[in-house]
């Protein structure tokens, strides 16, 4: 069976690929490296000693897409490729809405022209919105994301809900993410964010390791166990196996369903902060300042129907988190830039 990865050299997908090949599957990665290094998918290679297919082009590229779908007999599609950073998008959301959905809806085209019928989607927990009850179930209401990237994960849902509605043969499955972090416990591939981090794990280790010099933690007084902010953090390792069960679930499967991934716990900012610690033996200096803008109190999954269903659950915990992501940046200190 192949698998089309697109972003498949970025961060999730880079382990994503990893699981599939080591589990039994073919992959062909379709990434345009506007936000990674092919190096990732050399690391992989090393780790399961086989070639990877990497064809560097864009998603909206139709040229592309036909001269991909024609050399390879593509059995299912996992869509990992799009633009990311929340700031970015409510800067430039034009570039947000053609990146991510005018992208999806080529790749989605290139699909249906070449009958294939199997597509696993990236979708984040911010298609919950800022109102959302804790947990989160994947039947709640959703919109009202806080900026263009939420924006977008929220538009794509609905036009494969559509489409999978039209298209009695197409099986469709939108995985939502909720905080993934850590790294293979090789350290060889890992997050490798462009410029100063936004989100808090890979700030905390660009602290650690020196690059930056202290965290500011956003909100003390928030209504949570200890005022700061609570997430469901979740290893990175075990969201890729999230996709290698939704695979094998397309066999029981039809239509368009929905499941998050996440551990179905909230870990706090200052817990987050603790288990780095312990787990890499290093202080870290923070500061509790004021709440960033477009910040919830908490978010958590409610994990139970992947769990159910797919055969899915998470089985790493916050400090093997923190471990693994002090192993990738002890070992690479500048990501995949030489070093
Ligand atoms: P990433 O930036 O590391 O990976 C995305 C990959 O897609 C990159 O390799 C990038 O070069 C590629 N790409 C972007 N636009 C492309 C295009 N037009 N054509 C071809 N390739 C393109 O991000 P990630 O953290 O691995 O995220 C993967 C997916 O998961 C994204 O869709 C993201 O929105 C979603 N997601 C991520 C998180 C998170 O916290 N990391 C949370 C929820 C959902
Ligand atoms: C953010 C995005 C979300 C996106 C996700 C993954 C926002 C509002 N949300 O989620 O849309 O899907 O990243 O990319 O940006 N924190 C600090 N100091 C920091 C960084 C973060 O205290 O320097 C706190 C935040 O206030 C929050 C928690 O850490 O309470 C997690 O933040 P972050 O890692 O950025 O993820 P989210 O905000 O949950």
């Amino acid at each position: 069976m192949t698998i089309l990865v697109t972003g498949g050299a970025g961060y999730i997908g880079s382990h994503t690929v990893l699981q599939l090949i080591e589990g039994g599957f073919d992959v062909v990665v379709l990434d345009n490296l506007s936000n990674s290094s092919q190096e990732s998918l050399r690391r992989v290679e090393s780790l399961v000693s086989k070639a990877i297919p990497f064809v560097e082009g864009d998603i909206n590229d139709k040229a592309v897409l036909s001269s991909l779908f024609s050399r390879y007999d593509i059995d299912a599609v996992i869509h990992f490729a799009g633009l990311k950073s929340v700031g970015e998008s409510v800067k430039n959301p034009i570039d947000y809405y053609i990146n991510n959905v005018s992208g999806s809806l080529q790749l989605l085209d290139a699909m249906r022209k070449a009958n294939v019928k199997k597509f696993i989607f990236s979708s984040s927990a911010t298609v919950y919105g800022n109102h959302s009850p804790v947990p989160n179930l994947e039947h709640y209401p959703i919109g009202n994301a806080s900026c263009p990237y939420g924006t977008t994960k929220v538009m794509l849902e609905q036009i494969l809900s559509d489409y999978a509605k039209a298209d009695s043969e197409m099986k469709i499955i939108a995985l939502r993410y909720f905080n993934p972090t850590g790294a293979h416990p090789s350290g060889l591939i890992g997050e490798d964010p462009n410029g100063i981090p936004n989100n808090l794990v890979p700030y905390i280790s660009q602290v650690a390791i020196g690059k930056l010099a202290k965290l500011a933690v956003y909100g003390g007084d928030y209504d949570t166990v200890d005022g700061t902010g609570v997430r469901d953090f979740i290893h990175v390792d075990d969201l890729a196996a999230g996709h290698v069960c939704a695979l094998k679930y397309f066999d029981s499967m039809s239509g368009y369903e929905i499941f998050n991934l996440g551990t179905g716990h909230g870990v706090s900012v200052l817990q987050v902060i603790d288990a780095f610690e312990k787990a890499s033996n290093q202080k870290i200096k923070y500061e509790i300042v004021a709440r960033r803008e477009g910040d919830i109190a908490s978010s958590w999954a409610d994990a139970t129907k992947a769990e159910k269903v797919l055969g899915w659950k998470a089985k790493y915990d916050i400090i093997d988190m923190m471990k693994h992501t002090w192993n990738w940046q002890k070992q690479n200190p500048n990501g995949y830039e030489s070093q």
